[in-house]
């Protein structure tokens, strides 16, 4: 299985939170409780994008370094752990309101830039080495690939 492949399917899981918290937000009168909702999500999408950044990005640094798609999505990666570290600074609840669901537009644009466009170039400049990082995504993640 390729890295991608599994990334693909991380990307599936933030779909369907994000979808949740767009439903689940407005709704939300709490702080407390939106900045719990919020670190529920950061964390697996840190861990999603330290993933990428040390596995996939690294990897097409070779092929790809210093050209524009890889650079946007390094620097995308920045942006949304940035704004969702800022997250807990906010003390207004309609501006972590605004700020959270702003954020999680940016991270499906983002995710729909890297399945376009990223991924097929990943394809195309190390398809064969997206296996074998695909086995240390399954080692990383806990997941028994079988056989
Ligand atoms: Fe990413
Ligand atoms: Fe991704």
């Amino acid at each position: 299985m390729k890295i991608t492949d599994a990334l693909l399917g991380e990307h599936a899981v933030f779909y369907a939170m994000f979808d949740h918290l767009d439903n689940t937000v407005p709704k939300i009168d709490s702080i407390d409780e939106l900045k719990s909702l919020a670190a529920l999500v950061a964390r697996p999408l840190f861990g999603h994008a330290g993933l990428e950044n040390a596995e996939l990005f690294a990897a097409l640094d070779p092929f790809l370094g210093g050209q524009g798609p890889l650079e946007v999505m390094r620097s995308e990666h920045e942006d949304i752990e940035g704004t969702f570290s800022h997250l807990d600074q906010i003390d207004d609840l309609e501006e972590l309101k605004n700020e959270l669901v702003r954020i999680m537009r940016v991270a499906r644009d983002h995710f729909k830039k890297e399945e376009n466009v990223l991924f097929p170039m990943a394809n195309q400049a190390i398809g064969e080495k997206l296996e074998s990082l695909g086995e240390t995504w399954a080692q990383t993640r806990g997941v028994s690939l079988g056989g």
